[in-house]
């Protein structure tokens, strides 16, 4: 009932963590029973260690947070010399006590292609479940979002990428873009397994009365349940669009949301921003959504793009004669 696919990686659930949201797992194991969630998507890691921007780096808005990290993280070498083997063991204890293991998605960030190259085969070699390729952080490289802003180069980072991974691999898509489906086509050009749908929206917070920015680069990603209905229109046009799976992310937090994205063409779906307020949620979700769907009679594989097939209302033209008046 639960049970589905991102390509040929099979789930026991579509609930999984986003990047940057949950660290490696490890830090919030002792909130849930983490063996029982779909996948684990590690924070980005990159080649060499980042110690990240400046504080402040994170403010709580309206319906949401933003935050300016800049990739944050220890480098490749540690990651999988200390992070690598916790992960694992997540994964090794939910196979002993479920009979089915939590896919561990690693999340790599670069800032060439060579970087993104040399990260897909060490995770490779490594035999991680599949890379999720953070094409995507609007809080380093000055905000250019390189990467994500520009079919050609989607296409050149992920084809790279695809020549030396063994292990199936998504690109995460940023959704500051005029036409986030162009990119979508150009990561399906380039041998995307799957696409992540979608980072987070640039946003700023200014405290009026210091009369400056409240994070200290001045801008940064909005994510939480403000960004889910944008999500939602893009995973829902991205579905139009492309024949690989997508993994939803923005502002999922509850077992409505996740089948809402699974309806707009969703293969599973990512919670993050609500796993600061409880870091039991995912857990809590996977049950919900066993209730849900027993409820109802249905499956998340039946319920995969049922929206799709729903016809939209044409757009009225005004009639003339209102025109004149
Ligand atoms: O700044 C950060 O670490 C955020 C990363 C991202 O949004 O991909």
């Amino acid at each position: 009932m639960l049970a589905t696919e991102l390509g040929s990686l099979s789930l026991s659930n579509p609930v999984l963590s986003a990047s940057g949201t949950f660290g490696s797992g490890w830090e919030g194991r002792q909130f849930s029973d983490l063996g029982r969630v779909g996948g684990l998507v590690s924070k980005t890691v990159t080649l060499r260690p980042r110690p990240g921007n400046p504080p402040p780096r994170i403010v709580e808005t309206p319906s949401g947070m933003l935050n300016s990290i800049g990739l944050e993280n220890k480098g490749v070498d540690y990651f999988l010399a200390e992070t690598w083997p916790r992960m694992q063991q997540i994964a090794a204890d939910g196979l002993a006590a479920h009979g089915a293991r939590p896919r561990l998605l690693i999340n790599i960030g670069g800032e060439s292609v060579d970087d993104f190259v040399q990260l897909a085969a060490r995770f490779s070699a490594a035999g991680v479940d599949a890379l999720e390729v953070n094409l995507s952080c609007p809080n380093v490289q000055e905000g250019k979002l390189l990467f994500s802003t520009d079919p050609r180069l989607t296409e050149q980072a992920v084809r790279a990428v695809k020549q030396v991974a063994t292990v199936p691999v998504f690109a995460k898509l940023s959704p500051n873009v005029t036409d986030v489906v162009a990119i979508a086509r150009a990561a399906e050009q380039g041998g995307a397994d799957g696409v992540t749908a979608i980072n987070t929206l640039i946003g700023m917070k200014i405290d009026w009365r210091k009369r400056r920015p409240v994070i200290a680069r001045g801008i940064g990603g909005l994510s939480g349940p403000a960004i889910h209905p944008v999500a939602v229109r893009m995973v829902y046009e991205i579905a139009r669009a492309v024949r690989i799976p997508i993994l939803a992310a923005g502002g999922a937090r509850s077992a409505e949301d996740v089948l809402e994205f699974v309806c707009a063409g969703a293969s599973a779906v990512q919670i993050g921003t609500a796993m600061f307020t409880d870091p039991a949620l995912m857990v809590a979700i996977v049950d919900d959504l066993r209730q849900l769907l027993t409820g109802h009679g249905t499956t998340i594989r039946e319920l995969r793009g049922a929206a799709l097939a729903h016809p939209l209302a044409p757009v009225l033209a005004c009639k003339p004669a209102e025109v004149a008046r």
